[in-house]
């Protein structure tokens, strides 16, 4: 059996080890979504991770709806990410970009319009905008002839993450955003090819993977996926069927490694509804499987021993424990992450968690 320390490979991507760092939006860009150096910094204080899965970044300014969150669909922001890249690499380390299009989470003061999803639904809750929450609006059902654009958005978004420096992507297909609105059958109530069956529900998220995959290669293409209960309101009837026919899709692809976000029933940022969906995934997928949610050392490698999953991505973990691996070989005590400065703006909070002493 593996242990988290040994390498693995992950498509074109070689990890030295199976601490992955998991997407963390932190805020830290500029209002108009450009990538600061303060940036640079945070992630090569992270470079150890096997690899470092971006926070989420919008392919356009429409799928955009977090205040200072960062973008890859102008010239600027490439130019932006690329010292970010080039910190990491110079530290040794790896990363990919996590491409994020939120659909009805976009509030129209960030996203320049009526947010966008599968059907006309209205997510529960609160947006976040530059005049603090405000309550999410109906979103209008994209339309059939609005697909190709989006796949194109897809497309560039991936070619200047490449161009950018980045080793590779991740398409977010979790969390309540637009493919998972697509994916789910509590938010998808379309009548055309992109709705009803499950195979008409996954259409898009394979389109959109095989169009990044195209643009950047297939081994250099990951994908992320929640399939155990609701986020952000989207949730489906049968996820077994839904996710299995999924990760059959993206196996066909032959995509880099498939990550899911799988909170347990005592879960400590989202909780399960259901057992994992993993058992089903792992049968369906025949690439490298990472799971996340909730894991410590002790519970990653018990995964990994029980043969679920080939990987773990860390979050909170590596949020405030900027040398993880370190911490978790040599058995020292974690910091411990201060939600106040999850997405406050300025270095508190994102530069300064101490590392250990060597
Ligand atoms: C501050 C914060 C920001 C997050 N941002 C993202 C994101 O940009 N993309 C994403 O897919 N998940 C995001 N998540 C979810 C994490 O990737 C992860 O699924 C969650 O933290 C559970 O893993 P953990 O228990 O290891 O922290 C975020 C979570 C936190 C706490």
């Amino acid at each position: 059996m593996p242990t988290l320390f040994d390498p693995i490979r992950l498509g074109a991507i070689e990890a030295p080890n199976r601490i992955l760092m998991a997407p963390l939006t932190r805020g830290r860009a500029t209002r108009a979504h450009v990538p600061t150096p303060l940036m640079a910094d945070y992630y090569a204080q992270r470079a150890s991770a096997g690899l470092i899965i971006s926070e989420a970044t919008g392919i356009s300014r429409q799928g955009l709806g977090w205040p200072y969150a960062p973008g890859l669909w102008s010239d600027e922001q490439v130019a932006a990410w690329r010292p970010v890249t080039h910190a990491v690499h110079r530290a040794d380390g790896r990363i990919i970009a996590q491409l994020w299009h939120m659909g009805r989470i976009v509030h129209s003061s960030l996203g320049g319009g009526q947010p966008v999803s599968a059907s006309a639904t209205t997510a529960p809750g609160n947006a976040h905008t530059y005049d603090g929450r405000q309550p999410f609006e109906l979103a209008r059902p994209l339309r059939l002839d609005e697909i190709p654009g989006l796949l194109d958005d897809y497309r560039r978004a991936a070619r200047h993450a490449m161009d950018a420096g980045f080793d590779g992507v991740q398409i977010h297909a979790a969390n309540g955003y637009l493919i998972d609105q697509f994916l789910r059958n509590n938010s998808n109530f379309r009548d055309d090819a992109y709705g009803g069956p499950v195979q008409n529900r996954i259409r898009l998220l394979r389109e959109v993977t095989s169009t990044v995959a195209d643009a950047v290669g297939a081994d250099r293409t990951a994908v992320r996926l929640s399939p155990n209960g609701d986020t952000q309101g989207v949730n489906d009837s049968d996820p077994d069927a839904l996710f299995g026919a999924a990760a059959e899709a993206l196996s066909a692809i032959g995509i880099a490694f498939l990550e899911l976000r799988e909170p347990g029933f005592e879960g400590t940022f989202g909780k399960a509804e259901r057992e994992p969906v993993a058992p089903t995934i792992r049968a369906a997928f025949k690439g490298p499987l990472v799971l996340n949610s909730d894991y410590t050392d002790v519970s990653g490698q018990a995964a990994l021993n029980s043969g679920v999953c080939d990987a773990i991505a860390f979050g909170r973990p590596f949020l405030a424990n900027p040398d993880l691996p370190h911490r978790f070989r040599s058995h020292l005590p974690l910091n411990k992450d201060d939600p106040k400065t999850w997405y406050s703006q300025g270095p508190e909070g994102y530069v300064d968690y101490p590392k250990a002493a060597a």
